[in-house]
């Protein structure tokens, strides 16, 4: 047994050749359940990823993102954890998950996983023991829980308003069926928020941390990071708090737990890294996170929201580049990912910026156009400097999904009283390959439906057409990957007008947006490296990028 921990320990993340890969890799999400069906029962699992990690190879990518793959109820889609040691039973097992880190490395590919410290399931030991214990009891005080205002404690402790809309306490039951405590959860009341102002708290995350990353784990996506830490005299929500003393948004007090991770970290050879979930407005407090002795990066969302606007989306790439030179961390550039639209549905749309608030049923869509908007967005940000995120099916240029109601379960759609269709959308289940459902996802039907022109969106299909989406990202990760210009090369602006966007990264390479409705033309240049469409007499179409050597 000892020999056997021993090894694990020793398990190093990565070929020790490239320190700083974190820096300008790119890195592909994996949403598991969605991803790719190894035992046909309809959800995706770890045999899955192994069977395709070729696949993930032939795309260029450098480290696969695991959304949580965890013991879980799934009432939040494995974002309400019941045990970070496992892996969810429908999704494999540990010594599977340790066979994959180990494969994907031998392909080159490091493996990232997310942890979710803001809260846990409320099927977690810690919370059961704390229900039983009863009030008063040390396990209640590793969570947040607190008689109600009033005289009979019916009133909720505080009216903060949770991340999935609706309140943020749940009142529990004493043993003797009379009303008792209430408990805190910023999103679902599976969700119980945990008390991070406790040390059993603190110790057990870099325990975890210390469990993955001993099993080669190469970094950790933090959920929800600007959360955890409350103010434990619990005040209502300030109208306009000061920054660092809102009652449960990124307080002061988050930046030493994160201090104790990287210390964490360093202490593993390869350069595991922490990427922070961090949505903050104010760039200076998001920057904070980034600094030398915490997280190694941060998800922009600020140029994920932008709408196709030139002026707006430079804006945001100054802003964003701006805001991480004091630091010395390297930007990120996220198109989507598990909880926002697909770019093809979002960008064919009048209204083409994100905000979740936005989320509607029923919102008309271009996705010819929007199609077009997207494969230019892949190369802008391909050509930017920092890491690059693609989450499963961008890649194929997926639209988002208007499921029928009966089959969501994403809890933001029944907490806003089914306003917002949710986050299922785009967590439908990969197409694979073949000309009906599920699309080579498995052998037994798809967790969730489908749609039945999804043939056209296959990988094999794809594969076979040099004009696919797939065969845009192949051909830009390629070159991005040996291209020292895309590497390393600093970022100047270029005059291009005001309705495109365009810079030079190091000496010779040039990345060129037209945003606008009319063709513009290009500066003098050798030749073109790769376009999102073709050029019409040497000129740049609408909605399109060109990659210029200069
Ligand atoms: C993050 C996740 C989201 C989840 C939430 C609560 O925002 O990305 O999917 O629902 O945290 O854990």
């Amino acid at each position: 047994m000892d020999t056997e921990v021993q090894t694990r320990a020793a398990a190093p993340a990565a070929p020790q050749t490239d320190p700083p890969w974190w820096r300008h890799a790119v890195i592909y999400q994996v949403y598991v359940r969605s991803f790719a069906d190894g035992n046909g029962d309809g959800t995706g699992d770890l045999a899955g990823v192994r069977a395709r990690l070729p696949y993930l190879k032939a795309l260029g990518v450098d480290a696969i993102w695991f959304n949580p793959w965890y013991p879980s109820p799934l009432a939040d889609g494995g974002y309400d954890v019941a045990d970070y040691r496992d892996i969810h039973a429908p999704f494999g097992t540990l010594a599977e998950a340790e066979a994959l880190v180990q494969e994907a490395l031998g392909l080159g590919i490091r493996t990232i996983i997310d942890i979710v410290p803001n809260h846990v399931s409320d099927q977690h030991p810690w919370f059961q023991a704390a229900l039983a214990a009863g009030p008063g009891s040390p396990e209640r005080e590793r969570f947040w829980f607190h008689p109600g205002r009033g005289e009979d404690g019916s009133e909720m402790p505080t009216h903060w308003v949770s991340s999935f809309q609706g309140s943020t306490w749940t009142r529990t039951v004493n043993p003797d069926g009379s009303p008792g405590e209430w408990y805190l959860h910023l999103f679902t009341p599976e969700q119980p928020d945990l008390n991070w102002n406790h040390p059993d708290v603190r110790r057990e995350h870099e325990d975890i941390l210390r469990f993955w990353f001993d099993r080669g784990v190469a970094g950790v996506r933090i959920d929800s990071a600007a959360l955890p830490v409350k103010d434990p005299a619990l005040p209502e929500l300030p109208t306009a708090p000061a920054p660092g003393a809102h009652p449960h948004l990124d307080r002061d007090e988050l930046h030493d737990i994160y201090r104790g991770w990287r210390a964490v970290a360093d202490e593993y050879d390869g350069t595991r890294i922490l990427v922070g979930e961090v949505w903050l407005e104010d760039a200076e407090r998001f920057a904070r996170y980034l600094r030398p002795d915490e997280m190694h990066t941060a998800f922009n969302f600020d140029f994920m929201s932008q709408p196709w606007s030139a002026e707006l989306m430079r804006r945001s790439i100054a802003r964003t580049l701006a805001e991480h030179a004091p630091v010395g961390a390297p930007a990120t550039w996220v198109l989507s990912n598990h909880d926002v639209t697909r770019p093809v549905t979002r960008y064919g749309r009048e209204d083409s910026g994100f905000a979740f608030d936005r989320k509607r049923f029923g919102v008309p869509t271009d996705l010819a156009v929007g199609t077009r908007r997207a494969r230019a967005a892949a190369l802008l940000v391909a050509a930017l400097p920092g890491t690059m995120y693609v989450y499963q099916g961008d890649e194929l240029g997926l639209p988002e999904v208007e499921l029928p109601r009966e089959v969501i379960e994403d809890p933001m759609h029944f907490r806003s009283g089914g306003v917002d269709p949710g986050r299922d959308g785009c967590r439908v289940p990969l197409p694979w390959a073949g000309a009906a459902a599920p699309f080579g996802f498995g052998a037994g039907g798809s967790w969730l439906p489908q749609p039945a022109d999804w043939s056209a969106y296959t990988v094999a299909a794809e594969e076979a057409d040099p004009d696919s989406m797939l065969s845009l990202y192949r051909d830009a990760l390629a070159f991005r990957r040996q291209s020292a210009d895309l590497r390393s090369g600093a970022l100047a602006w270029l005059d291009v007008g005001p309705d495109a966007l365009g810079f030079r990264r190091g000496d010779r390479l040039a990345s060129i947006t037209n945003l606008g409705s009319e063709p513009i033309s290009l500066p003098p240049h050798r030749g073109v490296v790769l376009c999102s469409a073709p050029l019409e007499e040497g000129a740049l179409p609408p909605d399109t990028t060109v990659w210029l050597d200069l």
